[in-house]
């Protein structure tokens, strides 16, 4: 299916140096050609801004690699290794492997960003992820030429971690990006072309992010004594869902109380011996997302504040009761089930927010379908994403913005073949089930 691209001139003016009907890919070798790189740089030094390989073909990097089958990973397979330490030879068998998978899935994104209509391509935002992609592509590959003949199995693991770690790096703040620039973009594309393209974006983004930080940690972990026993790359092989319900039910409770002045509570009912192996920052991201949605939820609807009279991040409360002075104690608790499923768990979070209305919760599976107000747009791109609070101390720090929380969640759920499922009764409250495929559920 064609869209019509309509130029504009607000679009045209903004991006005026890259305005050219140039392919997006001879504006990537232009911009190679005029870099005076050396062959190799010290990874310190490198930044995703500036191709680290100009002399390689990325062209042909990237349709040799768009071709190449990829495999999505399962819980079985990111612990067929076992309990680090992993000998080097295998390590390194792991990191070719890897390399592979991730240099189809970048070069799989690249040709999906230039198929989308050529005017989307002069946004600032969705042309900076575009040439991301492609210096990433650039740097995992490397320079073959370069590669010193019988390089020792732990140094070319070595290298190719570092790669993969400042690769992972620049990458962390890209959904933002990448959210703005659609967002900025809509009038060029439907709404359902543009959710196509974020939802394979993002489920391909969680697979390929996967992958490498498993890869980084299982290096961590053989090689620098950095292991407990407890996790094999970054699976948790003891993880218990209550407590981390209860821990990101407390931070977020920290940050209602910034917002809001209102803390909500959790009350877990079941599931305190149910224990399982399980990506945690996955469970991390789903929990988190969710329960955001279920307090703000409860909070809105028996207060009646709404999103416009939040207190901002970084104001303070004046009281540890909330800005109303009410005790806190008189919102419902959102009530956790934990239950174990077939092949997995299953985790039922119910909240009495005042429901969802019917004609909006076939909408909220959408990217961009929020009921915040247009005022917390911009500081929902900054949020978008970021870690939970539990992870950098930072992230998270706002109840909603984006219309992302869903979605992405829910792409996290179905990697390992899970689900979310919510239902609503407007005027009351919402039941949310997230269904977990586990490795072992014992
Ligand atoms: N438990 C809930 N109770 C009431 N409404 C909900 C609930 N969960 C989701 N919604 C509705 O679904 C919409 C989409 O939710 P989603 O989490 O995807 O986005 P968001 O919370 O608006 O923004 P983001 O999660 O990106 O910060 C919300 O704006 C809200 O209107
Ligand atoms: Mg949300």
């Amino acid at each position: 299916m064609r869209y019509s691209v309509c130029p504009r001139r607000q679009l045209l003016t903004e991006t005026g140096a890259m305005v050219s009907r140039r392919p997006a890919s001879q504006i990537y070798k232009v911009t190679c050609m005029k870099s005076v790189l050396g062959r190799r740089r010290s990874y310190s030094k490198y930044s995703l801004d500036e191709p680290f390989f100009p002399s390689i073909d990325i062209e042909k990097i990237i349709s040799t690699y768009a071709q190449h089958h990829t495999k999505r990973l399962s819980l079985e397979d990111l612990l067929r290794f076992g309990c680090p330490p992993i000998p080097a030879d295998q390590l390194v068998l792991n990191a070719r492997h890897i390399k592979q998978e991730i240099l189809s899935s970048l070069a799989r994104r690249v040709i999906a960003l230039r198929n989308l209509p050529y005017i989307m391509m002069l946004n600032p935002n969705i042309s900076q992820i575009y040439h991301k992609y492609l210096n990433s592509i650039s740097f995992v590959h490397g320079d073959e030429s370069f590669k010193p003949e019988n390089m020792a199995a732990d140094e070319e693991n070595r290298e190719f971690t570092k790669a993969l770690e400042k690769v992972v790096d620049e990458h962390t703040d890209a959904i933002p990006v990448l959210a703005k620039g659609v967002a900025e973009s809509r009038e060029y594309i439907s709404s359902a072309m543009a959710d196509r393209f974020l939802d394979e974006h993002l489920r391909v983004r969680v697979g390929t992010r996967l992958a490498a930080k498993h890869h980084i940690m299982l290096t961590k972990q053989s090689t620098s004594g950095l292991q407990n026993g407890r996790y094999v790359g970054i699976v948790d092989t003891r993880l218990r869902p209550d407590e981390m319900v209860q821990s990101v039910a407390d931070l977020l409770a920290d940050v209602s109380d910034l917002q809001y002045g209102l803390r909500p509570t959790v009350k877990i009912d079941t599931g305190s011996d149910i224990e399982i192996e399980y990506v945690s920052e996955h469970l991390e991201y789903i929990i988190t997302e969710l329960l955001k949605n279920c307090f703000r939820a409860t909070i809105e609807h028996f207060t009646g504040q709404s999103s416009s009279s939040h207190y901002r991040v970084g104001e303070k409360s004046n009281s540890s009761q909330g800005i109303f002075g009410g005790p806190t104690a008189s919102l419902p608790p959102v009530l956790v089930s934990i239950s174990r499923a077939p092949t997995g768990i299953q985790i039922r979070l119910r909240d009495r927010g005042g429901g969802i209305k019917d004609h909006h919760l076939s909408k909220i599976w959408g990217y961009s379908e929020s009921t915040f107000e247009e005022d917390d747009f911009d500081d929902g791109f900054k949020r978008l994403n970021t870690p939970p609070p539990s992870v950098t101390g930072t992230g998270g720090s706002s109840m909603g913005g984006l219309g992302y929380g869903l979605p992405l969640s829910r792409a996290y759920a179905d990697y390992f073949g899970g689900n979310i499922e919510l239902e609503s009764i407007y005027g009351w409250g919402t039941d949310a089930y997230i269904t977990l495929q586990c490795a072992r559920n014992d």
